[in-house]
């Protein structure tokens, strides 16, 4: 599954490069998203495929904090690209004749820096908290990466601090990206339903389609990760969640793309086609 998350996302980012009909802010935020998906899966997976082999399951208290930062730091840089996303179908369904004016390059680069800036504020934040209160030596974590949720849980010894900083954390790096994505789609949708012909309304909605796709997976999996851990408390169930939330969906996300997006599939074929050439 590593490999092909990794393939497969890099196949997303060599075909966007190398052909030029894809050079549009669309599909270099989707590349910029297939990297942080790479980097995401990076950061815990080799670690673990490393623990099978050797059958150990140890981690040091930096490694454990290197881990932890750069998995906050990944997974709210694609968060945040998929707010940048929502808004830049938005710019392009509501705004179509202003589009090369916002959405042009030095503006683009201002949105991917500024969506960095912001998941190393998160992971600053959670690093700052938890080494606060670093008090910890031969703990024992159940689960095969270390969770921000449960390091929090371990170094917060009064649940009632860890919960207040949780709410903190995901309203800032939660819930804002998600109203921009709302928000976006329904500035979007409010204007398609304006549009007479079918035709017209198929066409601007298709171009939201791989958007689309890759928020509900996003969200699904992360939403189902969240309430069913709330509903059961077993650390099997939390396991098989994080499993699901860290492998699975970066794996699916360049299928999705490849699959349901036309431009994607005509490169994919140019490109397939280029080679046998050669
Ligand atoms: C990310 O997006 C920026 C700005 O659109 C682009 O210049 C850059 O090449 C992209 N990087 C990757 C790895 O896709």
């Amino acid at each position: 599954m590593y490999l092909v998350t990794v393939l497969g996302n890099l196949l997303i980012i060599l075909v966007v490069f190398s052909d030029s009909h894809l050079h549009t802010p669309m599909y270099f935020f989707l590349s910029n998203l297939s990297f942080a998906d790479i980097c995401f899966t990076s950061t815990m997976v080799p670690k673990m495929i490393m623990d099978i082999q050797r059958n150990s399951r140890v981690i040091s208290y930096v490694g454990c904090l290197t881990q932890m930062s750069l998995f906050l730091m990944f997974a709210c840089m694609d968060d945040m690209l998929l707010s940048v996303m929502a808004y830049d179908r938005f710019v392009a369904i509501c705004h179509p004749l202003h589009y090369p004016v916002i959405m042009n390059p030095r503006h683009c680069g201002f949105l991917i820096v500024l969506s960095f800036l912001f998941s190393i504020l998160d992971c600053q934040l959670h690093n700052l908290t938890v080494l606060q209160f670093m008090y910890f030596k031969d703990v024992l974590i159940s689960n095969f990466f270390c969770e921000p949720a449960q390091l929090l849980n371990l170094v917060c010894s009064d649940n009632f601090f860890s919960n207040i900083f949780k709410y903190i954390a995901g309203v800032l790096f939660g819930f804002f990206p998600v109203s921009v994505i709302f928000l976006s789609y329904y500035k979007i949708i409010y204007s398609v339903l304006r549009i007479p012909s079918p035709g017209g309304k198929f066409k601007a909605f298709s171009t939201c389609g791989s958007h689309l796709s890759a928020v509900c997976l996003f969200y699904g999996t992360s939403s189902g990760v969240y309430f069913g851990s709330a509903i059961s408390q077993s650390p099997r169930n939390c396991l098989i969640a994080s499993i699901i939330y860290t492998l699975v969906t970066p794996m699916l996300n360049p299928f999705i793309y490849s699959l349901r997006n036309k431009n994607i599939k005509r490169s994919l074929s140019r490109f397939h086609s280029r080679k046998l050439k050669s």
